[in-house]
């Protein structure tokens, strides 16, 4: 039987353990001979790598483990690469949260300033994680990506590495499915959807079951509850603290707005950005709840692993670590299956430009994936899409041509960003706190010229 060897960079994510459980779940579909953990900070990797360890040996004694931060040892000959890398960690998405709320915008770890800031921080450690793999790894190797922002990710890959073997995937439309099945009654697999967008911008535009068309019966719920199950801890606890909450909540007044089509949850950040300001703590934002919740919750369980060897049920499979799987499988057997991705648009949509990365559904085969035609899309969508493709794509050009003016407009651009002079005081705010991180941004004129 083919065994496969898997890398997972950024083995010291919260999300690991749950990972690694929903590949257990699976090894019959994906034999594994071995997982390698490779981080650049080791410390952390290690605890992580415990429970991983742990969740492991519940299942298995034949899979070899290897803890590395040396790029050689982790990805020499494997299958498979998972990256899951957070550059800066959760101290600069405090920041990239914090920050804007100072002067009054969203603040957020995918969208809006922060989204772009944590952007400036991650194309060129993608890139050399490309690298790191293209040198090492099997030539047939992918790399299956949820590092975010991974709407500029992925266009920054398809900038600077446009053959790399990469597919950016994100969990948030599972996500959404998971919650409409809920509602709905069925299984999350049954639901057969159409979707169009960038990623964490996009629109549902067809929710079926066996032929039949039950967006009315969602339009109905949503009108009363937003998109909530009635206990989502139920279905998955990682989306039922109080932030997550209100998201889904939040799709009430967007669909009230505009009922055609339902929205990915992160459009609120977009089409309700005062509100969610309102509504915001400046000093406790979502950074803080995950330190204080997942983070902490996961080295407490570690450390109480090690002393008693007891492993408390902590790493549930929720549609995170199920859906990066499902699309790895999809790849390993060939087998085509449908998921919403990102690929490059190259006409799939014809109203949008041909090099943007956007996310409908694709079939997941072993040479990538092969979108579906979406055909065009209605003026309202494509224009918040330009505008938001336009942000990202000029921030890309500020990263690699390290030009001051171009990262100023990426955020003027940005539909959360009320004015240029907003975007000027929070991007110099963010230049100073990412001094570590960020390539230089020069300015091409003297301020005032
Ligand atoms: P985390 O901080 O717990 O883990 C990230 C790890 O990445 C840390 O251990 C850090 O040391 C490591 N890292 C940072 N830079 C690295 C580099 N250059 N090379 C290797 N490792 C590096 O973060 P988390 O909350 O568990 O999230 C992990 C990542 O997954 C984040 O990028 C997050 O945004 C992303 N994520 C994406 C989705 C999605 O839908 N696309 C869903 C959930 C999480
Ligand atoms: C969703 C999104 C991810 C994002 C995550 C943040 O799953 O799809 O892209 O990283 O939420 O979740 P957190 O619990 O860290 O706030
Ligand atoms: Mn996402």
């Amino acid at each position: 039987m083919k065994t496969y060897k898997l890398a997972i960079a950024g083995g010291g994510s919260t999300y690991t353990p749950g990972i690694v459980r929903s590949l257990m779940d699976r090894l019959e579909d994906l034999p594994l001979s071995e997982i390698r953990f490779y981080d650049i900070d080791g410390e952390r990797q290690s605890k992580v790598v415990v429970a991983a360890k742990a969740v492991i040996a519940e299942y298995t004694d034949s899979i070899k483990v290897i803890d590395t931060t040396e790029p050689e040892t982790a990805f020499d000959d494997v299958d498979f690469v998972f990256a899951q890398m957070r550059v800066g960690k959760y101290a600069m998405r405090e920041l990239d949260e914090k920050i804007p709320l100072s002067h009054g915008v969203v603040g957020q770890e995918t969208c809006g300033p922060g989204g772009l800031a944590y952007g400036l921080r991650t194309i060129f450690p993608m890139v050399e994680l490309i690298d790191f793999v293209e040198k090492y790894a099997k030539e047939s190797c992918w790399i299956v990506n949820y590092s975010n922002p991974a709407s500029i990710v992925a266009e920054g890959v398809r900038k600077l590495r446009p053959n790399a073997k990469v597919i950016n995937i994100c969990d948030m439309p599972v996500a959404t499915m998971r919650n409409m099945a809920g509602i709905l009654g069925v299984n999350r697999e049954d639901l057969v959807v159409d979707y169009f967008g960038l990623n964490h911008f996009g629109w549902f535009t067809k929710v079926e079951v066996d032929g039949v068309d039950r967006l009315p019966e969602l339009r109905e719920h949503i009108s009363k509850w937003g998109l909530l199950t009635e206990d989502i801890s139920k279905i998955d606890y990682r989306h039922a603290d109080a932030s997550w909450i209100k998201t889904f909540k939040n799709i009430k007044p967007i669909m009230d707005f505009f009922p055609d089509y339902i929205p990915n949850p992160y459009l609120q950040y977009y089409l309700l950005p005062d509100y969610i300001v309102e509504n915001s703590n400046k000093e406790y934002t979502r950074a803080n709840e995950v330190m204080d919740g997942r983070e902490q919750s996961l080295f407490e369980t570690v450390r109480k692993f090690e002393e008693t060897g007891i492993l408390d049920d902590a790493f549930h499979v929720g549609v995170h670590g199920i859906f990066i799987v499902d699309v790895t499988i999809s790849i390993a057997q060939n087998l085509a299956k449908r998921y919403l991705v990102m690929v490059e648009n190259k006409g799939t949509i014809p109203n949008l430009p041909a090099d943007a990365m956007i996310e409908v559904p694709a079939l997941i085969t072993s040479k990538g994936p092969v979108p579906e035609y979406v055909g065009e899309i209605p003026y309202f969508h494509k224009a918040m899409i330009d505008q938001q493709l336009a942000s990202e794509k000029i921030l890309v050009e500020a990263i690699t041509e390290g030009s001051y003016e171009k990262a100023l407009q990426a955020f003027t651009l940005n539909k959360t960003i009320p004015s240029a002079i907003v975007a000027k005081k929070i991007l110099d705010d963010l230049i100073e706190a990412n001094k570590e991180y960020w390539p230089t941004l020069t300015k091409k004129y003297q301020e005032g010229v």
